[in-house]
Formats: C-alpha cells, structure tokens, sequence
C-alpha cells in the first residue's frame, strides 16, 4: 500500500465483494429510473471511486448524466467537525437527481445537501450510498439505495481517506489508529 501501512487494519470489504453489490445497485437502479433518465451527482471526493463504478454498470439504455460537488466536514481528522462546506453545486432544476456518496455516518453531509437540492427545484430525489454506518437514530436524511451497512468504524479505501491518503486502495479497509509520525512517508 504505502509506508503508513501500519495504520491499515483488517480488510472489511473485499474489492470482489463491493463490485458484486454495486451490480446489483445498478440493477435496481436502471429499473427505477427506465425511461426518465437521471443525473448522477457524485458527492467529491470520496464518491469518485463508487460513481464511475457504478455508472458504468448502468443499463446503457438508460440517459444518465453526470455531474459532481464537493463537500467535506471531517477535514484531516477521524471525526465529523459538524459544519458541512459544499462547492460547486450544478444546476438542479428539473432535474431527476441521484445523489451517489460514498459513505453516509452522522447524516449531517446528505441533509444538507439533499435540502439544497430540493431548494434548487430538482424534479426527483434520491441517494445512493456505498456505505451506511449504523447506529445513527437521529438522521434526517434519507437514504434510497445501500451498499453496505457497516458497524461504527473508521474506514479507508475504494475512494476513502483519512487525511487525504488510502482512496487508492482498491479494498475497504478499518483504519486501525491516526498515523503517527514515525510512520508517515
Ligand atoms: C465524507 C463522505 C461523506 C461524509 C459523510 O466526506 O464522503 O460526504 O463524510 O459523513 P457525515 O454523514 O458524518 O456527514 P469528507 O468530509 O470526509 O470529505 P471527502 O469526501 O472529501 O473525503
């Protein structure tokens, strides 16, 4: 992986394993949307990795679009800081809009952004997440299509960071602790 392998721990999700769901994602999703068409907004960065996946196991008969926006809430740290920073939201307007995220834990980076969706006359909403952590009752968002729901763990991989590194790895891996100086590159 890199020299912060040390901060690696236990595979969670294997690369096979996350491909097999996300055909079945793509699955349901190509009926859902037959004959309408939709606008893939991948949430950046973390959701590259699962977007272009999954976009490409999409029935071709289908119109997607795609468009990306950035938000971030967690910066270098393993905990979410609470104020949601969103950038370059497209424009939405009567659009049938899915929102693709790579992992959805507190909730608070989806309510937002699924409230400016709305606010910005989207025809259409739903979401997709790779990953649902669970355990999280005081949610409003909502959520349409899962991949996965996992116990409360940080992970890294498959577009995931900690601190901007480890979105390389093509596994799902529990980050087993920050990494400390000695082990960074
Ligand atoms: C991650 C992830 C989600 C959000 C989920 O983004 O991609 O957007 O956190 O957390 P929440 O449910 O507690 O709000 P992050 O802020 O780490 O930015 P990144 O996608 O650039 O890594």
């Amino acid at each position: 992986m890199n020299a912060n392998d040390a901060a690696i721990g236990r595979m969670l999700i294997p690369a096979a394993e996350i491909h097999t769901r996300i055909s079945g994602l793509a699955r349901r999703i190509s009926d859902d949307y037959a004959g309408v068409g939709l606008l893939a907004l991948t949430v950046l960065r973390g959701g590259f990795v699962f977007g272009a996946d999954l976009i490409r196991r999409m029935d071709p008969a289908i119109a997607v679009q795609v468009d990306f926006l950035r938000a971030g809430s967690y910066g270098d740290g393993t905990t979410s800081s609470g104020r949601v920073d969103v950038e370059h939201p497209p424009p939405v307007d009567g659009r049938d809009v899915l929102i693709v995220e790579d992992i959805v834990d507190t909730g608070r980076t989806l309510e937002s952004l699924q409230e400016r969706i709305r606010d910005r006359g989207a025809r259409s909403l739903r979401t997709v997440t790779l990953l649902d952590k669970e355990g999280r009752p005081d949610r409003r968002c909502t959520l349409d299509y899962v991949g996965f729901r996992i116990p409360d763990l940080f992970v890294v991989g498959y577009g995931l960071d900690y601190a901007q590194m480890y979105r390389h790895l093509p596994d799902i891996h529990v980050l087993n602790h920050e990494p400390r100086p000695e082990e960074s590159p």
